[in-house]
């Protein structure tokens, strides 16, 4: 498809009035809304109906990590579409077994034999259950703050405003305190803290019943919609030695990070740490076709060698979307991407560290790769936030949100979000003019939250 505007049948009102009227949109209330109405989009860049493009800062939900449309991944769909979309999720496929190949190529370790879903949610959904039959054990400690989907038992291991809507959850769920030197749950500053964070991890299991009771950790390695919280170096190798310890499955939920997004092909190989279980979806296929996958050492895969697997869905390992991934990941190789998301990468975080110079209302800039993030605050010492991450919606407009609003005004789309945490995730092909033009655009527009600087 050409960046061309496509022609439609419905015009940009009818298709919000339709939308108002028929569909419920996620994560808001629904009276008011006025969605941009998407037509296409190439590239970093997306078109409405009416001729304005936006350029793409969040790859859209830290999705499109190959840009958006690409021709190979395009073809490699259309191709599919026309010989056999779908199948009966126990049948073998080429595109399923090229893209279990290669996951276990581009993970880290011995990570080897993957379960196809339709999305993160369901790749973490699997990836519970897994880890309790496998250990034979039912408690899962996940972190505050932490995103990990939104059904029952996904939702019961995340942490934040959007889960208490379905609380009680899954029993067996246990919360703890996150790896977040900006704002330290235990009081203390990095290094001297000794990374108390880890060691708080060991305390909890040892209080929830140890090596009998506790089946896994789970985090993001990154936490993304939690705040961009990049933890100390010696977090997860110490995290992951604890797990070893009291023969605890370690879940490294790779949905937003994995795929280039931070640098490396999964952000966990920062830290050389390999996980039993780790989760994927978003830019496994750059968004192009919902999948997800859960993918699983040698020690987990063979419990299930004569246990039955008794999980999996209609549309586990779809065709469609199984094609993509393949195609992204070679796109992913042949473009040399994850060296350029890196070099991209760094290239930003010094430019980000640049604006911190000039507006106060900056309190922190952290990041890996293509995966920065702003955190910003009404004052420096105070660290008072100018989004409180844990108020229940509707929120009171305040100075994030009218600074979101007026970049898109000016052509640059930045995902919302439910912190004080601007995210900067665009898709790794990005150019520098791009960046450049984007970051002249978020410039400008944080004046309007240093006017809320006290
Ligand atoms: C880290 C993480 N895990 C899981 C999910 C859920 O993925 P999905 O929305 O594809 O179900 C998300 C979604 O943003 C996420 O960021």
């Amino acid at each position: 498809m050409s960046d061309a505007i496509q022609q439609q049948s419905l015009d940009a009102e009818t298709i919000r009035k339709y939308t108002a009227e028929y569909v419920l949109t996620p994560w808001t209330a629904q009276k008011g809304l006025k969605p941009f109405v998407a037509a296409n989009a190439k590239g970093c860049w997306v078109y409405n109906t009416e001729g304005r493009k936006v350029l793409d800062m969040s790859s859209q939900f830290v999705f499109a990590n190959l840009g958006h449309c690409d021709d190979r991944v395009t073809a490699a769909i259309t191709r599919q579409a026309g010989m056999l979309p779908g199948v009966n999720s126990q049948w073998a496929t080429e595109p399923k077994a090229r893209l279990g190949r290669l996951l276990a190529d581009v993970t880290p370790g011995d990570l080897k034999k993957s379960f196809f879903s339709t999305g993160g949610t369901e790749a973490n959904e699997g990836a519970i259950k897994i880890a309790r039959w496998a250990t034979g054990k039912q408690k899962v400690l996940s972190r505050w703050r932490a995103y990990h989907g939104s059904t029952m038992g996904s939702m019961s291991v995340s942490a934040e405003y959007r889960n208490w809507c379905a609380e009680p959850g899954v029993p067996g769920a246990v919360h703890i305190l996150p790896p977040y030197c900006y704002r330290c749950p235990f009081g203390a500053t990095y290094p001297a803290c000794g990374v108390q964070c880890a060691k708080h991890v060991e305390d909890v299991i040892r209080m929830e019943g140890g090596a009998r009771h506790v089946a896994a950790v789970i985090g993001e390695p990154i936490m993304g919609s939690g705040g961009l919280i990049v933890p100390p170096d010696e977090y997860w190798p110490m995290v992951r030695a604890i797990c070893d310890k009291y023969a605890v499955a370690l879940i490294a939920d790779e949905v937003m990070t994995g795929f280039g997004r931070t640098g490396k092909w999964f952000a966990m190989e920062h830290w050389g740490v390999v996980p039993d279980i780790m989760t994927m979806a978003k830019g496994i296929n750059s968004g192009a076709v919902p999948l997800g996958a859960t993918i699983v050492r040698p020690w987990v895969a063979e419990k299930f060698e004569t246990l039955p697997y008794l999980h999996g869905h209609t549309h586990s390992g779809h065709a469609l979307a199984l094609a993509a991934a393949v195609a992204t990941i070679e796109g992913l190789r042949q473009d040399q991407l994850i060296d350029r998301a890196a070099k991209t990468g760094a290239y930003l975080l010094q430019r980000l560290q640049a604006l911190q110079e000039k507006h106060p209302c900056i309190g922190d800039v952290r990041g890996r790769g293509l995966f920065c993030g702003l955190e910003l605050v009404k004052n420096r010492t105070t660290r008072e936030p100018i989004h409180d991450a844990f108020l229940e919606p509707p929120w009171p407009a305040n100075s994030k949100m009218k600074f979101l609003g007026k970049c898109m005004e000016d052509g640059v789309y930045i995902m919302g979000g439910a912190t004080s945490v601007i995210m900067i995730c665009p898709p790794l092909n990005i150019t520098t003019a791009e960046l450049d033009f984007g970051l002249e655009v978020i410039d400008r527009n944080l004046a309007i939250c240093d006017a809320d600087y006290a």
